[in-house]
């Protein structure tokens, strides 16, 4: 049987290539995670080695969670989505196959720069120049094919998670390019083109975007698709999914500045971004609904559907992350959590509640269909992924507030005399079983991430390459 690539199919080739190693790349990153978490336990896994300590590891952590494990299932998800929305195949395929292979060179790049120690020391932004160039070429070209598919649609109408992929692309190119403006000195070295204040606001406006268009725009163009289809449910409102979509990226680039509060950032820059931050819940909280009642009339079909139930579930931590988001963005608040533990537990509510429960969600709906099977070889071990997965972020985040509520307080504790009453030591010795119990949490997580990977591993083996061709015709009816 043959499985020549005809023009009146999806290109699904790249999207299972993204698939698989959004797999991959979710266990190195979550492993590094469970890894780093557990040098803060146990120190002496630092090994005395610069390459191995928690400072050069951690970076490669976020980079390989957000860019790897997360770009890659934002690249996988929007090239299947556009084409099944737009009724086309992708505008090309071998721009889309650069995309891919790029994407993974920056990745190795990172895997190999980031333990040796060059760095920009810009958080989320570490990479040097090279690497920075390369990631901005393959941005733009993603840019190309998806907004190319875009224009050769064969419908009428842009569907909304095409909206959320499409802000998702241009402004993390905006962010990527004008946050890394920079000297190079060397082949590995260079310098910001923007010093002090500057330089800081220009690096949190990056951040929060990166968090804000990157780890939420993205994955709700995700959710747009995802959570209806799963639910065979139309999306529960249209409209409010538009006003969803402008607010969004309407508030989301001003609210940078709570990362900055409290520092030599004017007063009314600190104000400003706490306002818009606090005003950002109402977006959030709208999208949040609109995914949430999509199920409406379909709750039943969570008791027998662990897929559903992960994208449930995000939806479930996205609401709380962006519900206490706003809460430590009111400085009197931020002046305990700042610093301490409570962020890193907020991050994680949106990083594995959130970006990985939905992500993972969206890759177990997806592979059955890109590799021509009814289902994934087993819903039991999805279950038990789901269980893992859920209780794995619940003992990371509760531990993490217990610690920051308890460092905050520890840390501001005055005597009469103005004295400290506890030392930095004191703090961290309250924050050990804190850190025990994250490190179980997140080894929780990411042998969740191995059941995936096995029960993946089965669905792809029993495909029949003539079958998942014939998945990937272009239906011409009732297509998305
Ligand atoms: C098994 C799962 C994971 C574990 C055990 C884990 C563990 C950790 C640890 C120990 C840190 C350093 C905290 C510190 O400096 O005190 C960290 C930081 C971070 N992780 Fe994870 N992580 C996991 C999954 C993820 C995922 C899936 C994402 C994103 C999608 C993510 C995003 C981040 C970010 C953004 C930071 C930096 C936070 C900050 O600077 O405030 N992590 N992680
Ligand atoms: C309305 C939505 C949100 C608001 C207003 C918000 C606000 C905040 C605030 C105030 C901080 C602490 C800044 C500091 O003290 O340094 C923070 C940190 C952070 N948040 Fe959120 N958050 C929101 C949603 C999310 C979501 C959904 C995610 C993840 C998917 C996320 C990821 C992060 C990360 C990674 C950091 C740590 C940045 C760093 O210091 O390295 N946030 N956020």
């Amino acid at each position: 049987m043959s499985t020549a690539i005809s023009p009146t199919a999806y290109n699904y080739k790249v999207v299972r290539q993204f698939a698989i190693m959004t797999v991959v790349w979710g266990i190195l990153g979550m492993g590094l995670g469970v890894f780093i978490a557990s040098q803060l336990v146990w120190p002496e896994l630092n090994f005395d080695l610069p390459w191995t300590t928690f400072g050069r590891l951690r970076p490669l952590h976020t980079n390989l969670v957000i860019f790897a494990f997360g770009g890659c299932a934002l690249f996988a998800t929007s090239y299947y989505v556009v084409q099944r929305t737009c009724q086309t195949r992708l505008i090309s395929d071998s721009l889309a196959a650069f995309t891919f292979w790029g994407w993974q060179a920056v990745i190795v790049g990172a895997i190999l720069t980031l333990p040796m120690g060059f760095t920009t020391t810009k958080e989320y932004a570490e990479l040097e120049w090279p690497l920075a160039i390369l990631l901005a070429i393959v941005w733009v070209t993603y840019g190309l094919v998806f907004f190319g598919t875009i224009v050769k649609r064969k419908t009428k109408h842009i569907y909304v998670g095409n909206w959320f992929y499409g802000a998702f692309i241009v402004v993390t190119a905006m962010l990527h390019i004008v946050n890394h403006a920079s000297l190079p000195v060397s082949f590995f070295k260079s310098y910001s083109a923007y010093s002090g204040a500057t330089d800081a606001m220009i690096q949190w406006w990056y951040g929060h975007n990166a968090v804000g268009f990157f780890l939420t725009t993205g994955f709700l163009g995700m959710m747009y698709y995802f959570v209806p289809k799963q639910a065979e449910r139309p999306i529960y409102s249209y409209r409010l999914s538009i006003v969803h979509f402008w607010a969004l990226i309407t508030l989301y680039i001003w609210a940078g500045p709570h990362h900055l509060h409290y520092t030599a950032l004017p007063d009314w820059a600190q104000s400003l971004g706490m306002a818009m931050s606090i005003i950002l819940l109402a977006p959030s909280w709208g999208g949040m609904i609109n995914g949430m009642m999509t199920l409406s009339g379909a709750w039943h079909k969570l008791r027998t559907d662990p897929i559903l139930r992960f994208l449930v579930v995000s939806l479930a931590f996205y609401g709380m992350s962006t519900f206490e988001g706003p809460m430590m963005a009111i400085k009197t608040v931020n002046s305990l959590s700042h610093y301490t533990d409570w962020t890193i537990g907020h991050v994680h509510a949106g990083a594995l509640g959130w970006v990985a429960m939905i992500s993972i969600g969206a890759i177990y709906h997806m592979i059955p269909k890109l590799f021509g099977r009814a289902q994934m070889h087993s819903t039991s071990l999805i279950n038990a992924h789901f269980w893992l997965a859920t209780i794995g972020t619940v003992l990371y985040i509760a531990s993490m507030w217990v610690n920051g509520i308890t460092q905050g307080l520890m840390w501001r504790a005055i005597n009469d005399d103005g004295t400290l009453t506890y030392s930095f030591v004191e703090a961290l010795q309250a924050s050990h079983p804190g850190y025990i119990v994250r490190a179980l949490g997140g080894a929780f997580f990411a042998s969740g991430m191995l059941l995936m990977a096995y029960n993946v591993y089965r669905t792809v083996r029993a495909s029949d390459p003539a079958e998942a061709e014939a998945a990937a015709k272009i239906a011409v009816v009732g297509a998305h």
